[in-house]
C-alpha cells in the first residue's frame, strides 16, 4: 500500500471510536466505507474563462482546454460519482459566454456541482449563473461526507453598487488579476450566519470539504490570492476532525495546511498563473506555507493546466492532477506529517530540478 494514503482502515478506527464516543454524526451511518461500494470519486474542473470575441467566435486555447476536460472525465472508469466546476466559466460575465460554457458543461454524463467564480459574478452580480446553475451556496450529503459551496468572491457593498459607472466597468476592474481598483474577495457575514448553522448540525467527525472560487486563506493580497474574511470561516471549519477546502481562481497546483484544515487548489482548463516568486518573501504572505510545494512548470504556456479527479475515502481528498502537458501528479494527505503532500516529488531529492527561465 502507498504508505502516504491512508488505509481504509484507519478512518474506520476513528469512525468506530466516534460511535463508542456516543456521537454519531449525521451521516456516518450511512458512510462507514465499510462496504468498498460507497468509495466514490469525484471530477473537478475549473476556471474555463470562456471568452467571446463577438458573433459565435469565441477564444479558442479556452475553448478546447473545456472540451478536453468534459471529454477526459467522460471517459473516467469507474465513473464519478459528480463534477465540480470551480468557477470563472465565463472571463467577463456575460450571457454568450455562460450559455457557451453551459452547453459545453451539458455534455458531462454526471451530476454537476457549481461554483461561483469572480469572472461569472460581477457583471450581473450573478444572476444569470443562478438561472443557469441554481443557489450560489448551499450544501449536501455524499455517501457520508458533508460537501458545502460557497461564494468567496464576494466583497465591500460599497465597491460593488457605488463605485463604479457600469456593471461593464465593475467586471473589468474585477477581472484584473493584480488590479490595484480591484476589491478583496469575502465569504460576508451573512454567508457565514448560514454556514455556522449548517456545520452546527454536522457531526465533528463527518469528513467536511468546502468548495470555494477564492482560496479560504490569506495568500497574496497583490494578486487577490485572498479571502478577506478566512481567518472567521476557518474558525467555523476548526471544529471538524477532517476539513478540507478545495478552491479554484488560483490556476495552479497549490497545497497548504492550517490547524486541522487542508486547502488544495485546482487548476484551471484555460491558463495558469505564474507562481508569484514573492510567495516566499511578501511580508503579507499570511500564513506561512507550511509545505513546499512542488509544482509544475508555469513557463510553458499550456503547462499546468488541466482538470482532476478527487478521492474522499480517506475523509481527506486526495487530488489526482491530470495536467494536459506534463506528468500526472497526486496529492494527498499524508498522515506521517498531517499535511497534504505530494505523493510522488515531495522529498526534494525526488524532485524534477528547476528550470531557470530568462
Ligand atoms: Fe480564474
Ligand atoms: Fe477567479
Amino acid at each position: 500500500m502507498n504508505p502516504i494514503v491512508p488505509s481504509r482502515r484507519d478512518f474506520l478506527k476513528g469512525a468506530a471510536a466516534a460511535a463508542a464516543a456516543g456521537v454519531v454524526p449525521m451521516s456516518l451511518v450511512k458512510l462507514a466505507f465499510a462496504d468498498p461500494a460507497q468509495d466514490f470519486t469525484f471530477a473537478y474542473i475549473s476556471d474555463a474563462h470562456i471568452q467571446h470575441i463577438s458573433g459565435t467566435k469565441f477564444v479558442r486555447n479556452w475553448d478546447r482546454g473545456l472540451i478536453r476536460a468534459v471529454a477526459e472525465t467522460n471517459l473516467l472508469t469507474p465513473k464519478p460519482d459528480f463534477v465540480m466546476f470551480g468557477g470563472d466559466l465565463g472571463q467577463l460575465g456575460m450571457k454568450e459566454e455562460l450559455d457557451h460554457g453551459a452547453e459545453m458543461l451539458s455534455k458531462l454524463r454526471a451530476p454537476l456541482h457549481c461554483v461561483m467564480g469572480e469572472h461569472d459574478y460581477y457583471l450581473d452580480l450573478g444572476e444569470y449563473w443562478s438561472k443557469l446553475f441554481g443557489p450560489q451556496h448551499y450544501s449536501f450529503d455524499h455517501k457520508g461526507v458533508h460537501f458545502v459551496v460557497l461564494n468567496s468572491i464576494l466583497t465591500h457593498d460599497e465597491w460593488t453598487y457605488n463605485r463604479w459607472p457600469s456593471a461593464q466597468e465593475r467586471m473589468l476592474q474585477m477581472a484584473g488579476l493584480d488590479n490595484p481598483n480591484g476589491s478583496p474577495f469575502m465569504v460576508g457575514e451573512k454567508q457565514r450566519a448560514w454556514l455556522k448553522a449548517d456545520l452546527d448540525k454536522v457531526g465533528k467527525t463527518t469528513p467536511l470539504v468546502v468548495f470555494s472560487h477564492s482560496p479560504l486563506q490569506k495568500l497574496y493580497k497583490g494578486w487577490n490570492f485572498w479571502t478577506d474574511d478566512a481567518e472567521e470561516v476557518q474558525a467555523l471549519l476548526a471544529p471538524f476532525e477532517k476539513a478540507n477546502v478545495v478552491y479554484g481562481h488560483v490556476h495552479q497546483i497549490q497545497y497548504n495546511q492550517i490547524g486541522n484544515i487542508s486547502f488544495n487548489a485546482v487548476m484551471a482548463t484555460a491558463w495558469p498563473w505564474p507562481y508569484p516568486n514573492s510567495y516566499a518573501q511578501a511580508q503579507h504572505t499570511m500564513p506561512v506555507l507550511t509545505v513546499p510545494m512542488n509544482r509544475a512548470d508555469p513557463f510553458f504556456e499550456r503547462d499546468a493546466t488541466g482538470w482532476q479527479f478527487i478521492d474522499v475515502h480517506t475523509g481527506r481528498v486526495a487530488l489526482k492532477y491530470n495536467l494536459y502537458n506534463n506528468t500526472a501528479r497526486t496529492v494527498a494527505w499524508n498522515p506521517a506529517t498531517g499535511k497534504p503532500e505530494d505523493t510522488v516529488f515531495q522529498d526534494p531529492a525526488k524532485r524534477v530540478p528547476p528550470q531557470v527561465h530568462y
